[in-house]
Order: structure tokens, then C-alpha cells, then sequence
């Protein structure tokens, strides 16, 4: 079937690799990138792009409609440790954003959305190992309260509008074309760039902070292939649990040692550290599994292979 994309945030870590997978999918005029810079990043600029800010309802509504758009990737968020700084901002963009895109669907004007949900809608009183699907939830960051927020709002908007709308809660995600944008696993992708370029990386998360992460290819499969599954077996409408590896700063610098025998990592918590300690260390996403046949690909030693190889000899 011939449709239009926009991916909204385009220009961020995981919509920087989406866009690329989605154009090679569908077509590189199929797919609109849009980002709040009034140009396209390199990344971005082999097919169309459109300033957006998705708290503009009516700017966002006429680029839906210029380019009949189908489908749209919303992906432009404050991350937790932004948020963090400016919760106003944070729960303005992440709600009254996604609030925006959703009744774009509710009104009849696209066909389906993608959102992300993260690991930080649960809080220091879920239970840490194998977090279920369903659970205690309580998040201590305006992140993770615009994300259990925007979950019971997909819902609602899916029951009672039957809107197509599909999430799934991130990891950490690890990546090696894009760079992550304030979040508090961002340490798993710049302890890659240190370890090559000065053998050292001072980590602001304690050596122990075990946290659910995912390589890049995971989370784009993840997202494409719940977007492509047959809306009956997408049953949570919430957001799915996914998950691909989990480990700590330890273990992480361990493995690249296997690869840069000299490497040294040392630790300076900051107030990262305490959002780390409130989030699960491991993921149960059986469900994931069970509805749409959720998978991944990489475990951590292929992933940190994966990585190395790719930041030593860039092939983008
Ligand atoms: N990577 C995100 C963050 O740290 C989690 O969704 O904010």
C-alpha cells in the first residue's frame, strides 16, 4: 500500500535511523522529516523535510494535509534528564504534543501513530527484576509522568475513538549514527566515543546502575514491526514492555576492555544517578513476544563488537 510518513523529531537519536530505515522501506519521498530546525541535518537531506513544532496544532495539521500524510512517527520529547531541568516545558511538550498529533487521528485526518513510551514510567516501588508488563508504576521524573500519562491517553483515545495509536516503552538505546539527547542512559553511547578517542570515560551513573538498555537495529525493529502488525494483536494499547540487554557501567567497560584492553573508566554520580536507581534493571516483555513476535537481535557482546567496529571505521 502506497502511504505518506512524518516523523516528528526527526533530528533526534532514534528518528535520525528511522527515517533512514523508513525511506529505504517505502520510498525516499514517502517519508517527511520534520525537526523544530529550520533545516534538515545531513542525515535528513536526501528527501523532504518541514520545519515542525508539534505544539503548533495548526502548523502540524497543514503539513499533514500537504503532504497527505497516512502515518505519523511521533517522536519529539524532552528526555528524563531535560526534563528535569525545566518540568514545565517537559510536561508541555510531551503531553500537549502528543495530545496534538492524536486528535490529528481522532478527527480522521491520518490513519496511525507510533509514540514511545520509556522504562521511566516505573518508579522506586515497581519491582526491579523482570519488571512486568503490568505493575506499581508511581515515576518520581516529569519524563516518566508524561510517559505513564501519554500511555493512559493512547488508551483512552483507542477505546473510545478506536484511534490506531502503538507504543513501546524504550530502554536505554544504544547507537552509533545519531547522537542521544539528555537522557539518563546517554553514559552507554558516550562511554563508546571516549573509549576510542582518549581510552578513558568518566561515567556520571554509579559503576553498579543497572539499567534495561537495546541496541539501535533492536528498537527500529521493534518499532517497525509493531507498526506493521495486524491491529488485533496489538492488545496493549498502553505501551508494550520491550527489552534487549541489561547491564551496568561495570560490566559495560568490561566488555569494551575485551576490544581496547587500556581502557579506564571512573565514576562521578550526579543527580542521574538517582533517576538510574528509581528505574527497573530488567524487563519482562513476554507479552511483546506473545502479541506481535517481539525479538532482538543483539545481545551485549555483539552489540559492543557491533559498535567499535562502526565508530572506528564509520560506513555512513
Ligand atoms: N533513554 C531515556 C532516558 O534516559 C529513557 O527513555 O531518558
Amino acid at each position: 500500500m502506497s502511504q505518506n510518513i512524518l516523523v516528528i523529531g526527526a533530528a533526534g537519536q532514534i528518528g535520525t535511523e528511522l527515517v533512514q530505515e523508513l525511506r529505504k522501506m517505502y520510498g525516499t519521498d514517502k517519508v517527511v522529516a520534520s525537526d523544530l530546525a529550520e533545516r534538515p541535518t545531513n542525515a535528513l537531506a536526501d528527501g523532504p523535510y518541514e520545519q515542525i513544532d508539534v505544539l503548533d496544532a495548526k502548523g502540524l495539521f497543514d503539513i499533514v494535509k500537504k503532504y497527505a500524510i497516512d502515518e505519523v512517527y511521533h517522536l519529539a520529547a524532552l528526555l528524563s534528564a531535560t526534563a528535569e531541568m525545566k518540568p514545565a516545558l517537559g510536561w508541555n511538550l510531551n503531553m500537549n504534543g502528543l495530545s496534538n498529533v492524536i486528535e490529528l487521528a481522532r478527527d480522521g485526518h491520518i490513519r496511525k501513530i507510533f509514540w514511545p513510551s520509556s522504562i521511566a514510567v516505573f518508579g522506586p516501588h515497581t519491582p526491579k527484576d523482570m519488571t512486568p508488563q503490568r505493575t506499581v508504576m508511581e515515576p518520581t521524573t516529569v519524563y516518566g509522568i508524561t510517559k505513564v500519562a501519554g500511555e493512559s491517553w493512547c488508551e483512552y483515545y483507542n477505546r473510545r475513538y478506536n484511534v490506531d495509536v502503538r507504543s513501546v516503552r524504550f530502554p536505554g538505546i544504544i547507537g552509533y549514527k545519531s547522537a542521544p539527547g539528555g537522557g539518563t542512559t546517554d553514559y552507554a553511547v558516550h562511554i563508546f566515543h571516549e573509549a576510542i578517542a582518549h581510552g578513558k570515560y568518566e561515567c556520571f551513573l554509579n559503576e553498579n546502575a543497572e539499567l534495561p538498555m537495546m541496541y539501535m537495529p533492536d528498537a527500529i525493529k521493534a518499532t517497525l514491526n509493531l507498526m506493521h502488525a495486524p491491529a488485533d494483536q496489538v492488545k496493549v494499547r498502553t505501551s508494550y514492555n520491550i527489552a534487549g540487554a541489561s547491564f551496568t557501567p561495570a560490566i559495560l567497560a568490561e566488555e569494551i576492555r575485551k576490544h581496547i584492553p587500556d581502557f579506564k573508566i571512573t565514576y562521578k554520580p550526579d543527580y542521574r544517578d538517582s533517576i538510574a536507581a528509581s528505574w527497573p534493571s530488567s524487563i519482562d516483555d513476554s507479552m511483546a513476544r506473545s502479541d506481535w513476535g517481539w525479538q532482538p537481535d543483539f545481545n551485549l557482546e555483539r552489540m559492543v563488537e557491533d559498535m567499535l567496529v562502526n565508530l572506528r571505521e564509520p560506513t555512513v
